[in-house]
């Protein structure tokens, strides 16, 4: 039976992968978050994988805080960088195949046209910094593949949609940036794609192809198309005003535009991704 180890599993994608997990018979899950297994500690993870023998490693354990990594950068290089290393010690001479998730911020945001695997990271951020330094730890192991995502949002969790409800049930009108161009994530099918590859190399249907992806639903928004979309999905009434981004004073600087090209991924394992519309709809079905 395929043993496989999800960590940071009380985060939105370790939530998604729990509840899609019940769909996948056959196979041993075992979840983790920081109290049972800190990453950070690179004694009590390989005295972990050692223990459990993972045939798979999903890592959805990350620092998030895309501005107060700007202040304690040490801090998002431990969790995003050192702790990826902490694994990667411990499996790469295994069999053993790791899924890491990075993130859109690897790249320098000022591309207008998708980025695709091959365009060259620059991250602008402390966080999107310790992000690719966990990609080059992840990328040490012969079997392990990164999947860089945008825009995560879930049922589960905090996150850009829950707060435009949350506000929009409140006020009358929000500001919301409309220079930012990107695309969201609903994390079900973030997770639904992971479980896709993970199941379809467990049955040899194809081998695991090692290296970076792309991975976000399909389609391109602002945040303000985002935020207007999931107030008319919810029948509010609240009005979305389009502002810049310089009207916000934010340590991290945001890319401006990170639509990500998703070809590789959906060709190599034939994975078909809905639109981010599609989406929101289904998730927002959820949370009313
Ligand atoms: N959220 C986004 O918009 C976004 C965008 C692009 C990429 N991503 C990437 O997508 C992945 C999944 O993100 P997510 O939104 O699901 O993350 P999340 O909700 O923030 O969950 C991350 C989980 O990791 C845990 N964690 C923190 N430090 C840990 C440690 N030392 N050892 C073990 N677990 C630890 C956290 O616990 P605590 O809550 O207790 O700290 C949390 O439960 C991450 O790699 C993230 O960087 C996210």
């Amino acid at each position: 039976m395929a043993v496989i180890l999800i960590t940071g599993a009380k985060g939105q994608l370790g939530n998604e992968l729990r509840v899609i997990s019940k769909n996948f018979y056959g196979y041993d899950f075992i979840f983790t978050d920081v109290e049972t297994l800190d990453l950070t500690s690179d004694i009590q993870t390989r005295e972990y994988i050692n223990e459990t023998n993972p045939d798979w490693i999903i890592n959805c354990a990350a620092y998030n805080l895309v501005d107060k990594a700007e202040s304690e950068p040490d801090k998002a290089m431990l969790v995003n960088g050192t702790a990826v290393k902490n694994i990667v010690d411990v499996v790469r001479e295994s069999e053993c195949k790791f899924i890491h998730i990075s993130s859109d911020y690897v790249y320098d945001g000022k591309n207008n046209v998708p980025y695709s695997e091959y365009s060259t990271p620059n991250p602008q951020s402390a966080y999107g910094r310790s992000k690719l330094a966990g990609e080059k730890y992840a990328l040490q192991h012969h079997g392990s593949m990164v999947i860089r995502t945008s825009w995560l949002y879930s049922s589960f969790g905090t996150n850009f949609v829950k707060s435009i409800l949350k506000n929009a049930g409140e006020k009358d009108t929000l500001k919301v940036v409309f220079d930012q161009t990107g695309t969201p994530t609903y994390a079900a099918d973030l997770a639904g794609a992971i479980m896709s590859i993970v199941s379809g190399v467990i049955r040899n249907q194809f081998a695991l192809s090692a290296g970076v992806f792309n991975y976000s639903n399909e389609g391109v928004c602002s945040w303000y198309d985002f935020a207007t979309e999931i107030i008319n999905e919810a029948g509010l009434q609240c009005k979305v005003n389009p502002v810049l981004t310089k009207e916000y004073r934010l340590a991290a600087q945001r890319p401006e535009y990170s639509v990500l090209d998703k070809s590789k991924i959906k060709e190599i394992y034939n994975l078909t991704i809905p639109h981010w519309r599609t989406s929101l709809s289904k998730c927002i079905n959820l949370l009313n």
